[in-house]
């Protein structure tokens, strides 16, 4: 229960795709922002599923949200400037701004706002920033921003020339339809969106995802795609295109994730796991556990030794608040969950 990796593999049409294409194509290298039909068939993507018009030219398909955020951080910030970090937060983005000599500036959220950034959290930091990340839903926590909200930040980062930059990967895994799913380039010409085939597609090793940048970062992005990698692989484009529309399987995966959600949130209270608020999205559930243990890191080592089963500690998101926190992933088949959950409920009496 520790990797956020979908137990599924790609849909059955993107195998057969792959299968035919493979036969019939040399498979050469693409375009550096990826093949024309990908990026027509994700605008198009945009109209369907938020009403939102996307010009094809803004679509930039890349290794993964990975590459993405790496093409978007290179693209839009200087060595020196600052980026804002809501904590929680996925730790790779961390990472990446360090390498870029960008400075992450991490600021924490709270529970009542559902571990989402506000207006005022941003008026608090000291300095300023330049850029914002925001994820919605978000990894660890699985919570997500509510529109009206989203588009508040939106705006209000467009007036005070804050670059926003909405990581939507695990947009698809909703539950509930409580709070709707809204994408950042809805709201503000000047925000960039990520997005990638890895969690909703269940095409993690695939390696492919995208961003929508305004039009007059495409030509820049897509030189230095083509400078540090040439293109995305072009086997996993054609996949990917596929994927798009195999929605019905896909979906069937989400309605797994749900399935399991509800066993955690069922079994964990009664297992002394009783602090957390229930997640809206993705495939996590983000843990307060200081009334169990000092520190979260060696209690996953000890759970991990003594039963085997292996949950993050929340020092990977947040290095701070992080040691009182587990992160539980649930992307796998259900009867592993309860197999896991059996297992620490033995070893909890
Ligand atoms: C919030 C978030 N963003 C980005 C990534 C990286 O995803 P990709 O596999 O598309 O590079 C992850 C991976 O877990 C993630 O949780």
């Amino acid at each position: 229960m520790q990797v956020g990796q979908p137990s599924s593999g790609a849909p059955r049409g993107t195998i057969e795709a792959i299968a035919a294409a493979s036969r019939e194509s040399v498979m050469g290298y693409t375009p550096s922002v990826g093949l024309e039909v990908l990026r027509e068939r994700i605008s198009r993507q945009y109209a369907e599923r938020y009403g939102v018009e996307v010009d094809p030219d803004r679509v930039v398909i890349t290794l993964g949200a990975s590459g993405a955020m790496i093409l978007a951080l290179i693209g839009c910030f200087d060595e020196g400037q600052r980026v804002g970090l809501p904590q929680p937060f996925y730790y790779g983005y961390r990472y990446t701004m360090s390498t870029l000599g960008i400075e992450c500036v991490r600021f924490d959220t709270s529970v009542e706002n559902h571990f989402q950034p506000t207006i005022s959290d941003i008026e608090a930091i000291d300095g300023g920033i330049d850029g914002l990340i925001i994820a919605s839903p978000s990894n660890p926590t699985g919570s997500m921003i509510s529109p009206s909200e989203f588009q508040e930040l939106a705006v209000y980062c467009e007036e005070k020339e804050i670059r926003l930059i909405s990581d939507e990967i695990y947009h698809g895994i909703v539950f509930d339809d409580e709070v709707a799913e809204v994408t950042g380039v809805a709201f503000s010409n000047e925000a960039i969106a990520i997005n990638s085939f890895s969690k909703y597609y269940s095409m993690a090793g695939w390696r492919l995802g995208w961003m929508v940048v305004p039009e007059y970062m495409v030509e820049s992005i897509s030189n230095l795609a083509h400078n540090l990698y040439l293109c995305p692989p072009a086997p996993a484009q054609v996949g990917a295109l596929h994927a798009l529309d195999c929605r019905e399987e896909l979906d069937s995966h989400v309605a797994r994730y749900r399935k399991n959600r509800d066993i955690l949130l069922n079994r964990l209270p009664d297992m002394g796991f009783d602090r957390f608020v229930a997640p809206h999205g993705a495939f996590y559930l983000y843990c307060h556990v200081n009334h169990l243990c000092e520190d979260s890191v060696d209690f996953c080592i000890r759970m991990l030794e003594e039963t085997g089963v292996l949950v993050a500690p929340g020092s990977d998101f947040c290095p701070e608040s992080g040691k009182h926190f587990v992160r539980f992933s649930y992307a796998g088949a259900p009867e592993d969950i309860e197999e896991a959950l059996d297992r620490i409920e033995s070893w909890q009496r």
